[in-house]
């Protein structure tokens, strides 16, 4: 049995030059989900699975995350004194919803550097990261599953999605042995980003893991591999290769709903799917949907 997790990590100083110019002067983190900033999505995610305690890794453009989950005491008198109280709630809630803490990367070296720069505040424990541009469906949950995952088998946990074969060039993806669970199966590779046709499966690592703090000495080591970046695939990698120090890896075969916000396309999917679904909006949305994609038949 392994230690108790209470900590999240969210990277959030990468680049995002696929989301170019938006994410000039802004974290992609940041660009809204219907009414939200992607990264708050994130920390919900963390917040209910158990996770208060969650440290950003942030970059150049920091500024617009800190105050997304700061008091703005300028707004909050003005909405108090209009008698907003609807309003006053939705911008406390990201103010109040956990213990957030930040680092610098300094320069985006890659994942693996940015889950580097957590060692401090994590210390000696599992701990989970979460992608700051990876959103999980609310009504799908996984991170609960890897942390007992973690906890059960004291081993590294990371969550694991069946694509289609022509999109694994795009991910870490894992050679995998089956389990006695058919939702977690253990990882005896990884490759990042293998080329088209040379991929060991369709097993690609989306953004949530739970790490042991072993990552990080392997890390500390870890030269730059793809695109000149410390990779964290390639790390996980060699905590595959080594069960007897690391308790090895196992997937959590996910199989709900998950947006790469960092990703135009995705980016849009997400806004329809979690718009059509909305408390407030969904009814007056949904048949304007219709409306319009049944214009785009004719
Ligand atoms: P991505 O590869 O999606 O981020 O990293 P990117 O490099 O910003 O994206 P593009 O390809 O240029 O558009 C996955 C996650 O890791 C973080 C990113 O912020 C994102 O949440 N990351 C990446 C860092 O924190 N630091 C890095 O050096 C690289």
């Amino acid at each position: 049995m392994g230690f108790q997790i209470t900590k999240a990590v969210i990277p959030a100083a990468g680049l995002g030059t696929r989301f170019l110019p938006a994410t000039k002067a802004m974290p992609k983190e940041m660009l809204p989900v219907v009414d939200r900033p992607a990264i708050q999505y994130v920390v919900e995610e963390a917040v209910s699975a158990g996770l208060h305690d969650v440290l950003m890794i942030t970059g150049r453009n920091k500024n617009a995350l800190e105050n997304h989950f700061d008091r703005n005491a300028e707004l909050e008198a003005t909405l108090l004194k209009k008698g907003d109280s609807e309003r006053l709630r939705k911008v406390n809630e990201s103010t109040d919803l956990a213990d957030v803490h930040y680092v610098r990367q300094g320069d985006p070296k890659g994942l693996g550097h940015a889950v580097l720069r957590a060692q401090m505040h994590v210390g000696r424990e599992p701990f989970a990261v979460l992608l700051g541009d990876d959103i999980i469906d609310a009504r799908d949950p996984l991170l609960t599953k890897m942390m007992s995952e973690q906890i059960k088998r004291n081993a590294t946990i990371v969550a694991l999605l069946e694509v289609d074969p022509s999109q694994t060039h795009l991910y870490g993806v894992a050679t995998v042995e089956e389990t006695e669970d058919e939702d977690v199966v253990r990882i005896t590779d990884l490759v990042e980003k293998p080329a088209p046709g040379t991929s060991p499966s369709n097993y690609a690592i989306i953004g949530r893991y739970v790490l042991r703090p072993e990552i990080f000495d392997v890390l500390e080591k870890t030269e730059p591999g793809k695109g000149g970046e410390i990779q964290l695939t390639d790390a996980l990698q060699k905590m595959a290769g080594a069960p007897e120090w690391t308790g090895g890896v196992y997937g959590v075969v996910f199989r709900g709903r998950r947006y790469d916000t960092g990703d135009r396309l995705d980016y849009l999917k997400a806004i329809v799917q979690l718009a059509s679904d909305h408390s407030d909006l969904g009814d007056d949305f949904r048949p304007w949907l219709k409306e319009f994609s049944s214009a785009l038949d004719s």
